[in-house]
């Protein structure tokens, strides 16, 4: 009952801290001097042609929409790194990604769009280099296992686009060309750690660091 109450303000604030708790801290990083650098990875064609008029960081709701977009709730986030484990600050997350049909939305027009999905959302790392999104878990379409396209735009580097993956899915990342086309040490890069929470309304929680050169 509780669950359905819970207000959209609230839902990134709890995703927040449970990233914050969830083992990506400070110490853990600092003594790693070599962290792997994120691999890039193929734009693809569906960056969106114009952006959204809504991109905020939940794509779960498109504008004034009422209601939220199909498919199961996923939060997403980690932080945004140098390859010395330094947070970067200021830096511009985008996030891309089918909807539950497989479709994308902001290229082109499509009877099978769920309107409701916002498609397309970015947001600035705080001052300890933390990225968060709230969405939904993609649907899948031909030739691709589940992914989520994204880029980091740091300020003073070189932007770095690239492609995220759930670990629940290895045996069809593993048949994936694009994924199968990185090191391992690449592939557990980008590579989303996952839990799902139970209760009423179970959420999917993603986390992933990005370390961009
Ligand atoms: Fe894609």
């Amino acid at each position: 009952m509780t669950d359905s109450r819970i207000t959209r303000r609230g839902m990134m604030v709890r995703a927040g801290a449970a990233l914050c708790a969830g083992g990506l801290g400070v110490r853990a990083v600092a003594q790693d001097d070599s962290l792997v650098i994120t691999p890039r990875q193929t734009e693809g064609p569906f960056y969106p042609r114009r952006k959204p008029a809504d991109t905020d960081n939940d794509l779960t709701a498109f504008g004034a929409a009422n209601q939220r977009a199909k498919g199961d709730l996923l939060t997403l986030g980690g932080r945004v790194l140098d390859s010395r484990g330094q947070p970067l600050s200021g830096a511009r997350v985008e996030l891309w990604h089918c909807d539950i049909h497989g479709t994308y939305h902001h290229v082109d027009a499509s009877s099978q769009a769920d309107q409701n999905f916002q498609g397309y959302g970015e947001m600035i790392t705080d001052g300890e280099g933390h990225y968060r999104f709230r969405t939904i878990k993609p649907g899948l379409y031909t030739g691709r296992t589940r992914h989520i396209h994204f880029k980091v735009i740091a300020p003073g580097r070189r932007t770095l686009t690239s492609q995220m993956y759930f670990d629940t899915d290895m045996e069809q990342n593993l048949r994936d060309g694009i994924y199968r086309r990185l090191s391992g040490a690449e592939r557990t890069a980008v590579t989303m750690k996952t839990r799902r929470t139970s209760g009423k309304t179970p959420v999917i929680e993603g986390r992933l660091n990005i370390v961009v050169a």
